[in-house]
């Protein structure tokens, strides 16, 4: 019986612009990706009279709510063929935190299971099923760092940065992705509060979805300023639509004693990933 076990990495917005809101109702973005592959999903696909997902966080719905699901059930409606392979799905990446996770694993699944058909459809076709998926799932299907435009999906490949060593912190609570572009357009700036491009070797750091997430979740804008506060903190910046924050450590910084600091004077329930990008 044949398996196959893949990765779903996570993902980074190092710059994320929202050029204006569409008529159809998205936001048209120019976005620069970078995959966290030291932060990753797992799925492991087994064969199988019929589709199945299992996943390890019992939280999660596994129907047709689920992106894997999703996913499964769109390739095989083109394959035209019904679907033998059950997938479980080991979750890393924390949900509803701007970090890609759903849509890493929806591409993951796309990827995988053409990968088990002998590419009957190829990347042409997958691209286009991922966009009809979800904005950022194309990226996914990509090698390395790329700028993104359009609605997210439409993709060109981009020079990887250099390497850098990141903190990512998340609180429990998570932040609706539409929700945040929803209120993008008038919310407003805390005062304190720098929203402006960070320079780092060369990349302009900024998110525009922080002045409306910020507006609604006051504790993500605090958490900004503490590490901004901190010496061994280069920048720092909101991933995606949040709630996680991603702190740019200096090289000499020791993640851990960042990460021990945060919790105890901010949130000791503070979700925290120490890794690196580029
Ligand atoms: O494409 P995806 O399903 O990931 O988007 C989730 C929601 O986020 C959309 O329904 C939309 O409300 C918002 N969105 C947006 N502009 C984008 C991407 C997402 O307004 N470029």
């Amino acid at each position: 019986m044949s398996t196959l076990t893949s990765h779903a990495p996570a993902k980074l917005n190092l710059t994320l612009r929202i050029v204006r809101k569409r008529k159809d109702g998205f936001h048209e973005l120019d976005t620069l990706m970078v995959k966290l592959r030291d932060l990753h999903d797992t799925l492991t696909f087994t064969e199988s009279d019929t589709f199945r997902l299992t996943c390890s966080d019992p939280t999660l719905p596994t129907d047709g709510r689920n992106l894997v699901t999703k996913a499964a059930l769109a390739y095989h409606a083109a394959l035209g063929t019904p679907c033998r392979h059950s997938i479980f799905l080991e979750k890393a990446i924390p949900h509803a935190a701007g970090l890609g996770g759903g849509s890493s694993d929806a591409a993951t699944t796309l990827a995988g299971l053409d990968a088990l058909h002998d590419h009957a459809l190829g990347t042409p076709k997958l691209m286009e099923i991922a966009a009809s998926l979800g904005s950022d799932i194309p990226f996914f299907l990509g090698e390395g760092a790329a700028r993104c435009t359009g609605r997210g999906e439409i993709i060109s490949p981009a020079e990887n940065p250099p390497p850098l060593d990141v903190l990512l912190l998340k609180p429990a609570f998570g932040v609706s992705t539409p929700d945040a572009y929803r209120r993008w357009a008038n919310s407003r700036t805390i005062p304190t509060v720098p929203y402006g491009e960070q320079e780092i070797d060369g990349l302009r750091l900024i998110n525009d979805l922080e002045r409306p997430v910020f507006a609604k979740h006051r504790f993500l804008a605090e958490l900004k300023l503490w590490l901004l506060a901190r010496p061994e903190v280069r920048a720092a910046l909101l991933c995606g639509s949040g709630s996680t924050m991603c702190a740019i450590l200096q090289p000499s910084a020791n993640p851990s004693t960042l990460a021990a600091a945060v919790l105890q004077e901010l949130d000791p329930t503070l979700w925290h990933h120490a890794g690196q990008i580029g």
